[in-house]
């Protein structure tokens, strides 16, 4: 399950973990986004591949109910992917108490909320089959490394997403579930698509970019999938960064 998987890094995560052979559900508020999305993802295929689910991850009903609608229809889940994320730009002294709620509970809380009713469901699944590899993967960010002067309250949100991830991986080790996070420098969303458009921004980002170019989404994809997989068998509480040598320059 991929939650924001209607468009960006969460769209090519589940295009990728299909590609892979899984059966994937994709999450999100906009049922349009994600049905585009599903429908890219079962062109072709005599089995549909990808199923949507709309909700609210920052809403525990909704994610409630998506906890149910998991059981119902597949009655275990393997890999749950964080994805979700909203970022916003403000200073502190000038940012309204809403707005800093917004993107706490859309990018730290939801992963709280999800992966605690989610990972009920994986937890069960692991003590009735134990072989199979079970994983989660939060989306993090390069600005939970190095905070940004803008986005105090998105800089701030990643960080915990980080360390979430680390108290997750602890808890949840026990019952085989190995949980990291992927931390994605600049790539190619909606999210970063009007900061894009200037132009002075995007050579800032070249030139503070070892390899002197902003990511593509299924770049990120890639290194989600990786960590999700049993290829990473034996890595949990890790933070896989993906800014294309940003940290470094
Ligand atoms: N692009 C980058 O440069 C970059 C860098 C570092 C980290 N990231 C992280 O990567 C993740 C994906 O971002 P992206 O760049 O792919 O941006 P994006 O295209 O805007 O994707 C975010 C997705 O999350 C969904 N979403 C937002 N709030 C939600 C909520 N409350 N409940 C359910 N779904 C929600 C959105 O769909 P709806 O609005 O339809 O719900 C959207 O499809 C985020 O966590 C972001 O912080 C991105």
């Amino acid at each position: 399950m991929v939650t924001g998987a209607g468009s960006g890094i969460g769209e090519q995560t589940a295009a990728r973990l299909a590609s892979e052979g899984a059966q994937v559900i994709l999450v999100g508020r906009t049922v349009s986004k994600l049905e585009r999305a599903a429908q890219q993802i079962n062109e072709g295929l005599s089995d549909p591949a990808a199923d949507i689910f709309q909700a609210d991850v920052t809403k525990e009903e909704e994610v409630q109910e998506l906890a149910g609608f998991i059981e119902q229809k597949a009655g275990d889940i393997h890999v749950l992917v964080n994805n979700a994320g909203t970022s916003g730009n403000s200073s502190i002294l000038n940012m309204e108490e809403s707005e800093w709620d917004r993107i706490q509970n859309t990018n730290l809380k939801s992963v709280y909320l999800v992966s605690k009713a989610l990972g009920r469901i994986m937890i069960k699944g692991k003590e009735e089959a134990t072989e199979v590899n079970r994983s989660i993967v939060n989306v993090a960010s390069l600005s939970g490394h190095k905070a940004g002067a803008k986005i105090p309250h998105y800089s701030s949100s990643k960080a915990a997403v980080i360390n979430f991830t680390k108290s997750l991986a602890l808890e949840f080790a026990p019952y085989g579930i190995r949980v990291n996070s992927v931390s994605p420098g600049f790539a190619e969303t909606p999210l970063t698509e009007e900061g894009l458009k200037n132009k002075r921004f995007e050579e800032a980002i070249q030139r503070n970019t070892a390899l002197s170019r902003v990511g593509r989404p299924e770049e990120i994809a890639k290194v989600i999938t990786f960590a999700a997989s049993d290829e990473a068998s034996y890595m949990t509480g890790s933070d896989l960064l993906v800014d294309g040598g940003w940290m470094i320059t």
